[in-house]
């Protein structure tokens, strides 16, 4: 395998938000990557958590096995349901299964999305619809959804990524969806400021997940991606689970509209 470090990595530790507990999350896009790692990381502070996917079974997989590994779920649940972030009545009806389920909803994370590469020739109607159906309409109308059962007090975080400040070829729609993901965020945060609600997103760099496995089998591509992240190495679910649970906890109460980068210095890299 290439090289995936520059730089001696740093140690990493989660910091615990005791105030989290008892709350109610759902979280999209939840059966494997960061969507699976939010879930746990979350249901270990004591979170209430519903995963949402369209892909029932790996959600189910993955839930059941962070609900046995040791220490994951320390008085917070896991729930899986299934369910297509493109269509807005599902969203609108897991808002409400979290209220009749658990009395509230809290926490709504918009982590669900799709990373499909090619160049503008070669880019088909079919790829730019789903590709700004889950990315971009997922997140507004879970927003929406979300907004119409929570209470003030309430969070929402969208994931946006480094691609929507940097552009690379072969991602002129990836990326397209989410510079709108991080402009639709500050909208969003100005119009549910209103109702107490917070609005802010993540925007991740170079994730260790499967939607970045790719890199490893182009030759070259690893020490390419290395070379554009100042702190040298690549990231993992983990480092952007701690960038959520401080946007979703008490510390962050005046943070709105804001989109966190989580990426090694890359977007300046
Ligand atoms: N991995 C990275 O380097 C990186 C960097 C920046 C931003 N992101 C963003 O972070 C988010 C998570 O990325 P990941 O790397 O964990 O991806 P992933 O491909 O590992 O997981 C994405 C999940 O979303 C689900 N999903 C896709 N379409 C859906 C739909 N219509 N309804 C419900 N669920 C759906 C998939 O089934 C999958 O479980 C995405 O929004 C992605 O664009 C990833």
């Amino acid at each position: 395998m290439e090289n995936q470090s520059n730089n001696k990595q740093p140690e990493f530790k989660l910091a615990q938000y005791p105030e989290l507990a008892g709350r109610v999350a759902v979280v999209t896009g939840a059966a494997r990557g960061m969507g699976a790692c939010f879930a746990a990381g979350l249901a270990s502070q004591g979170v209430h958590v519903i995963g949402v996917d369209i892909n029932e079974d790996e959600l189910k997989a993955a839930f059941a096995k962070s609900q046995t590994a040791d220490g994951k779920t320390q008085g917070g649940t896991l729930t899986a349901m299934r369910g297509d972030v493109t269509a807005s009545e599902s969203l609108v009806n897991i808002a409400d299964e979290a209220v009749k389920r658990f009395g509230r909803l809290d926490m709504w994370v918009s982590n669900a999305g799709v990373f499909p590469q090619s160049e503008i020739g070669s880019v088909t109607a079919e790829q730019v619809r789903q590709t700004f159906g889950v990315n971009v309409d997922g997140v507004f109308f879970g927003a929406q959804a979300a907004a119409d059962v929570m209470q003030p007090g309430g969070v929402i975080v969208n994931m946006a990524s480094v691609a929507a400040f940097r552009v690379r070829r072969g991602r002129a729609i990836y990326s397209a969806t989410k510079a709108a993901v991080h402009n639709l965020t500050r909208s969003l945060a100005v119009e549910l400021g209103d109702k107490g609600i917070r609005v802010n997103a993540l925007a991740p760099g170079f994730i260790d997940t499967e939607m970045t496995n790719w890199v490893r089998e182009i030759p070259g591509a690893m020490d390419k991606a290395l070379a554009s992240i100042p702190l040298g190495h690549i990231g993992t679910p983990e480092h952007v689970l701690g960038a959520l649970l401080f946007l979703v906890s008490d510390s962050a109460s005046y943070v709105s509209g804001q989109t966190l980068g989580v990426d090694g210095g890359s977007r300046h890299g």
